[in-house]
């Protein structure tokens, strides 16, 4: 432990953790950061942060427009976010800076992007889309791997001004084809295969299928990654190097389309508490200012900053802050194809000391797989060039967070845990770096101008050290502008619980001195490896199995993932289960939605435990998952469920300890 914390004990318990970390006073010299922006008028600080970090074509007008719950930033502008990410840049003679290093997973494959190299490639693509009828408005799916092509993808859309919207490459054809329904899309960029953990993934094969019940999809554009036979449909599927082959790669060829700052940039689809995802919609001004200003205090961003998320870019992580934030302040990063195990369990700290990268900002649960595999891994490696770590997706529990800076950080870095969401579109509660005292588990405290709060069921502020709802009481730039199609659904989900206040759906603690603690989803909804999923979309996917009557899902706390998925099915015609009947239906999952969100565990139960009026009664599931004493059990229909239940549940614990 290094002597610059007031240290308290080590107590493992999130409530009572004690330890804390003041700024190295070296840090605060240099750091974007000063303790004097916590004070800004908020109105003149994303006024000036607007005017700084983003080149407008027509300035706004007016900084923002609020009739709860719809917001309006920087009404007037005009400007390109593919200018804003590429081409002032190399305008500004920037052009030789690396804007990737890219790494296969395949261990021999690297290269170095520069922003000019990106600009060609990007002019290039956008000329290709442009001859398949892509122009501004047209709704583009993207379903890739980590490529160098899925941010050219993306930033091609951007430059035509036609909306995006990326699906994550490990989800299936119909929540592929349910997004691309959705939104209307009329074109997919994908690839043959992609490469993860040594092995293939059929991201062309599962786009045919999708393509198959999206009728509206025009053409599918295919990336030529592992070279595999792929089923290509004669006039519809074109091959990404054919449809680029004669085009130019000359800027002025494809001048950047000056959008609005209003106009929809992306959606992105995320879970919900019903089965069908809600399509985040994310604007163009807004959302650019929102995550390239956070990126550049969060992470304390300099001119010769190596910057690596290791996210993937099919999640909003990805979005905002490998892509977009990054890209805009001129940022090099690092961007990585494949897994961290891959081929060996040290391959992060190879690319960290290869690249010498100095801010790395990952997920809790990645940072609790390098804990179990141990930290020799990491000491193999020369990690001296890293200066501030991030955390984001999970709250983080304090052994990991110290085990991060120790075992990573050399005891030495900032630890920057910073709560958001898809719909915030960028960082919403984070220390600053060289500012701010960290306390390892606690996401501490709101971006400046960011109005947070905890309020109890009644809608009233929760008093310092109380644990309640959090809500945001002002709008952000970043933030959702709606729901794609459903603005009831957006006032529901977001605005009806407390009237005029954005509802979050986690719980949090404030501790005495302002301290924002968060505790977790308090929905329906499981954090899975710091991605959402929600009980209904793996129960609605267990339920159109021919053999399954009834299920029932929830999260389950796991040392790795966060939570896991626990399932419970009542199979038709009072059939019993099988171990092979369970693997069926986990693969019947992820062939549904995607292998993240099949269950580690099935417990087939004749019947689920329900109220009089036939609700399930999930929290009852949750405690036979957790293998807890059972609750109140008062309200159930027929108590013998569960007795039967914990006996299955008793099972499970023994077949799992097995
Ligand atoms: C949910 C949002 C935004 C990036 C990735 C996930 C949880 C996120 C933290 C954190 C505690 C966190 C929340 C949030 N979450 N970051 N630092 N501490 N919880 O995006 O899929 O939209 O999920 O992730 O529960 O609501 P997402």
């Amino acid at each position: 432990m290094s002597t610059e914390q007031s240290q308290g004990p080590a107590i493992e318990t999130m409530l009572l953790e004690q330890r804390r970390y003041q700024p190295d006073p070296a840090f605060v010299q240099q750091a974007n950061a000063k303790a004097q922006i916590y004070q800004s008028d908020p109105d003149e600080f994303w006024t000036e942060e607007a005017r700084r970090r983003v080149s407008w074509f027509q300035p706004f007008t007016q900084l923002k427009e609020w009739n709860a719950p719809f917001a309006k930033w920087y009404l007037g502008g005009r400007l390109n976010v593919c200018y804003n990410c590429i081409d002032r840049h190399v305008e500004s003679g920037q052009g030789d800076k690396v804007a990737f290093h890219w790494e296969g997973e395949p261990a021999d494959e690297r290269v170095d992007i520069t922003f000019a190299d990106l600009q060609r490639r990007v002019v290039r693509f956008a000329n290709g889309l442009k001859k398949l009828g892509v122009g501004k408005g047209t709704p583009v799916a993207i379903y890739m791997g980590m490529t160098p092509e899925l941010p050219v993808a993306m930033l091609a859309c951007t430059r035509l001004g036609a909306p995006h919207t990326v699906v994550f490459g490990g989800f299936s054809s119909d929540s592929l084809s349910s997004r691309m329904n959705d939104m209307g899309c009329e074109v997919l960029i994908t690839q043959d295969e992609g490469w993860r953990r040594g092995k293939r993934v059929p991201l062309m094969q599962t786009s045919a299928e999708a393509m198959a019940a999206s009728p509206g999809v025009r053409h599918a554009v295919v990336l030529r990654r592992t070279e595999a036979e792929v089923p290509m449909t004669e006039g519809r599927d074109v091959w990404w190097h054919d449809l680029c082959a004669d085009v130019s790669d000359e800027p002025e060829s494809c001048p950047c389309e000056p959008m609005d700052s209003e106009d929809v940039l992306f959606l992105m689809y995320t879970s919900g508490t019903t089965a069908k995802p809600k399509g985040i919609v994310h604007t163009t001004a807004g959302y650019l200012v929102g995550t390239a200003t956070t990126h550049h205090y969060v992470f304390d961003i300099k001119p010769d900053t190596v910057y690596w998320c290791a996210a993937d870019v099919g999640w909003i992580t990805g979005h905002s802050y490998i892509v977009y934030g990054p890209l805009c302040n001129g940022t090099t990063s690092v961007l990585y194809e494949g897994t961290p195990d891959f081929p060996d369990k040290d391959r992060w700290w190879e690319i960290v000391e290869r690249y010498r990268v100095s801010v790395l900002y990952t997920a809790p649960t990645a940072i609790r797989s390098h804990m179990k595999w141990g930290p020799e891994y990491a000491r193999k490696h020369d990690l001296s060039s890293l200066k501030l770590l991030g955390s984001v997706g999970e709250p983080i529990n304090p052994e990991a967070w110290v085990w991060y800076r120790e075992h990573i950080g050399g005891d030495r870095t900032p630890v920057v845990d910073t709560w958001w969401q898809t719909e915030t579109g960028m960082i919403m509660i984070t220390p600053l770096p060289g500012v701010t005292t960290l306390k390892p588990g606690s996401a501490t405290q709101p971006f400046p101008t960011v109005d947070a709060a905890v309020f109890s069921e009644k809608g009233e502020p929760v008093p310092p050290g109380g644990g309640g709802y959090l809500v945001l009481r002002q709008p952000w730039p970043a933030m959702l502008r709606g729901i794609h199609g459903d603005p009831e659904r957006y006032q529901e989900t977001y605005w009806s619980k407390y009237e005029g206040l954005y509802f979050v759906g986690d719980g949090a603690r404030v501790d005495e001195e302002g301290d924002f603690w968060l505790l977790g989803r308090i929905d329906d909804v499981m954090n899975v490896a710091g991605h959402r999923i929600s009980t209904i979309e793996v129960e609605s996917a267990l339920v159109d199995h021919q053999k399954v009557a009834e299920a029932a899902a929830c999260g389950r706390n796991d040392p790795q993932t966060g939570q896991a998925v626990v399932a419970y099915v009542t199979l038709k015609g009072g059939q019993e289960g099988s171990p092979e009947m369970m693997q069926e239906l986990r693969q019947h999952v992820a062939r549904k939605i995607g292998k993240f969100a099949a269950p580690t565990n099935i417990v087939f139960t004749p019947e689920l435990p329900k109220t009089r009026s036939g609700k399930i009664m999930r929290r009852l599931l949750r405690d036979v998952a957790e293998k807890r004493q059972l609750g109140d059990t008062t309200t159930l229909a027929d108590p013998a469920v569960v007795e039967e239940l914990s006996s299955r549940g008793r099972e499970l614990a023994a077949s799992e300890e097995a």
